[in-house]
């Protein structure tokens, strides 16, 4: 068996173009232009990237974007001040506030400082708490996006064995539940889990959010499973050459091609759950937007 491919750059593509209809039909009738603020603090290479291609996906998108960079030395009183001057800014619907933050920065804090109404990340204790409890709320971005990838797959996912291995707050748990929404038999297994590769041959569906490169093998996937792979990680090259230059590839948390002749879908990496992420943030400050200007969607 060789896998199918889920095509995680065609489903964001997908989305973003129906995101930005939605926008240009926002502004042509009511003449609000959802606007998404993103503050990166420091200079994390790999943060530097996101935070670009996030505004750029913004104004493609026809929305106002606002990308503020703070010194990586930035007090924690001037992000809040930032915070809440974007929350009372009414040009910006959404807030997105880069993670992770330098050491001395308490995320946590940060987070909870952001207004659960422009809480595009879904982070808040408000927002996850709706999720919880199934209440609209607006969704973290990536596990939207692997529910959608899994849609689009699967259709209706009842009934589905479902095991997540992780339990973050970013990705691992607001997966489950969404899982859990949609009437999957969910398992979250992480560090401590007995017995992981067992517990994830029982899985239909096999949500991997480690990042531990590689670390789910193909003999842990169900035959016919679907896997979706979340990790995105910095590995050295197989071969000799380019590992003693230096270099590294990305992979995933799943060993992609072992998976692949077992499962009945996987998702590569990158292309596969990466674009979807920025795709469901634009959806979600739409969302917000919406809701903030009391449209019903
Ligand atoms: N860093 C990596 N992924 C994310 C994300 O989804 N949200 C935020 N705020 N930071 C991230």
């Amino acid at each position: 068996m060789q896998a199918g491919l889920i095509d995680g750059r065609a489903q964001a593509g997908a989305l973003r173009a129906r995101v930005t209809e939605e926008v240009a039909a926002l502004v042509r009738d009511r003449g609000i232009q959802p606007g998404l603020a993103v503050v990166l603090v420091g200079d994390d290479a790999a943060s530097q990237i996101y935070v670009r291609s996030k505004g750029e996906q913004t104004i493609a998108a026809g929305m106002h974007s606002a990308t503020h960079i703070l010194p990586g030395d930035a007090t924690l009183k001037v992000l809040l001040d930032l915070v809440q001057t974007l929350n009372a800014d009414p040009a910006i619907h959404g807030i997105l506030v880069q993670l992770p933050l330098p050491a001395h920065l308490n995320p946590n804090v940060v987070i909870a400082a952001v207004d659960p109404d422009k809480d595009v990340d879904g982070l808040t204790v408000i927002n996850a708490g709706r999720l919880a409890s199934g209440l609209p709320t607006l969704t973290p971005c990536t596990p939207l996006g692997c529910l959608i990838l899994l849609r689009e797959t699967l259709g209706d996912l009842a009934g589905y064995n479902a095991v997540v291995i992780g339990r973050s707050v970013l990705v691992g748990r607001p997966v489950a539940q969404l899982l859990l929404a949609a009437n999957c038999t969910v398992t979250i297994a992480h560090s401590r889990t007995r017995e992981l590769p067992a517990v994830c041959r029982q899985a239909d569906i096999l949500v991997a959010a480690i990042g531990r490169p590689e670390m789910v093998r193909g003999d842990w996937i169900k035959p016919g499973a679907t896997v979706i792979d979340v990790g995105i990680n910095r590995a050295p090259f197989r071969d000799p050459v380019k590992a003693a230059q230096g270099r590294t590839r990305v992979v995933g948390d799943v060993a992609f091609k072992e998976a692949s002749r077992v499962a009945s879908w996987i998702t590569p990496v990158p292309g596969g759950v990466g674009p979807m992420t920025v795709a469901c943030l634009l959806q979600n400050t739409l969302t917000a937007a919406r809701r903030i200007h009391g449209i019903v969607e």
